[in-house]
């Protein structure tokens, strides 16, 4: 049988399905990344490699790792992985699309109002006994209904977020790498250049992949560009915003707020300039994080590496 590593623990029933197909050992902790001496030992003798995105597959583990023929990664994004080491050595790799997109438009729909409404502020202010009385503009926000929302990026969850945007009568502005004008028509929206997107959004959420073009897509310049009252929301990686810009220009005023899953460096200390800010909702990074989609992620990253060991072509290779 072919020799797998897994660098978290995985559902049960995965580990299962996995055990039928292959002699796999894990890293045990869940709350703990596999340490880097540990994973380049492990996958010395493997064929197969079961990542998440916290993991860094690059070339040194690739030379540790003489026998791999498949990383599978157990997210969407493979940014973490070193696709053009991969694909010099010959070796597969695979992420986790479709089953995790309506799960991270809902997140970037809930992050959308809980900036705009204040949530988490008003909340606190509870917590903390500032609720004296209902007064006419306690804890007011900004509208989400009705406004208008630029997407950055107009893949599977962008495409997804516009759909549910029609939900809350929004104007629907996009930008993408590549125009899709049947998409356009079908949910009503209209393209623009993203300079022309960041001056009339009310809200902006980004939803690229993380590509070298799209590393601080959203800097000081596009900040600039964005309405006073505007909102920031991003669910797709931490690097597409330059942080140091975002704070400087939530910290001046010059938009209204931010609401970010992702984050440069993750994890965020709990104490941290961007995400003590008022006007931000942080979270740690929780996107595709429901029960059912997180457990259909880890068999679909399961099913893709073992398809690839046996020498089929999985159905979810990247940059293949
Ligand atoms: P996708 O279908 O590949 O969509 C990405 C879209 O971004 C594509 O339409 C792509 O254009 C576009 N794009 C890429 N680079 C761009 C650039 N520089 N400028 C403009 N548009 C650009 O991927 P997805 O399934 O929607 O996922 C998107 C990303 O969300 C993932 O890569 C991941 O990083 C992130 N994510 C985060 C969470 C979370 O927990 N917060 C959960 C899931 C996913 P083309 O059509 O030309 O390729
Ligand atoms: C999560 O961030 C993913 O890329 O699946």
């Amino acid at each position: 049988m072919d020799k797998v590593y897994i660098t978290r623990k995985i559902p049960g029933d995965v580990l299962a399905y996995l055990a039928a197909h292959c002699s796999y050992e894990l890293w045990p902790e869940e709350d703990m990344p596999v340490p880097r001496a540990v994973l380049l030992e492990k996958v010395r003798p493997v064929r197969g490699l079961y990542t998440l995105l916290t993991d860094r597959i690059d070339e040194e583990v690739f030379h540790a790792a003489p026998d791999l023929k498949v990383v599978a990664n157990m997210a969407v994004g493979y940014d973490n992985i070193d696709l053009a080491q991969a694909r010099a050595r010959g070796i597969l790799v695979t992420n986790t699309p479709d089953v995790l997109t309506d799960a991270t438009a809902d997140l970037t729909m809930a992050l959308m109002l809980m900036t705009a409404r204040r949530v988490l502020e008003a909340n606190h202010v509870l917590l903390a006994g500032g609720w004296r009385t209902w007064s006419p503009m306690f804890m007011a926000g900004l509208d989400v209904h009705g406004r208008t929302l630029g997407i950055v990026g107009l893949g599977r969850i962008g495409r997804a977020v516009a759909k549910r945007a029609r939900g809350f009568d929004m104007d629907v502005l996009y930008y993408s790498r590549t125009r899709r004008p049947a998409v356009e028509q079908e949910l009503g929206l209209t393209y623009c250049p993203l300079a022309e997107l960041l001056a009339r959004s009310d809200i902006v959420t980004l939803h690229t992949n993380l590509t070298g073009e799209a590393h601080h897509l959203i800097g000081e310049a596009e900040l600039a560009l964005m309405k006073k009252e505007a909102i920031l929301i991003n669910t797709a990686r931490g690097a597409v915003v330059d942080e140091k810009a975002l704070y400087r220009a939530l910290v001046a005023g010059q938009i209204w707020g931010a609401g970010l899953d992702v984050f440069e460096e993750e994890p965020v200390p709990p104490v941290h300039p961007l995400v003590s800010l008022p006007n931000v909702v942080a979270l740690p990074h929780i996107g595709s994080a429901t029960v059912s989609t997180r457990t259909a992620m880890a068999m679909l990253a399961a099913q893709n590496l073992v398809l690839a060991l046996e020498g089929q072509v999985p159905p979810n290779l990247v940059g293949g």
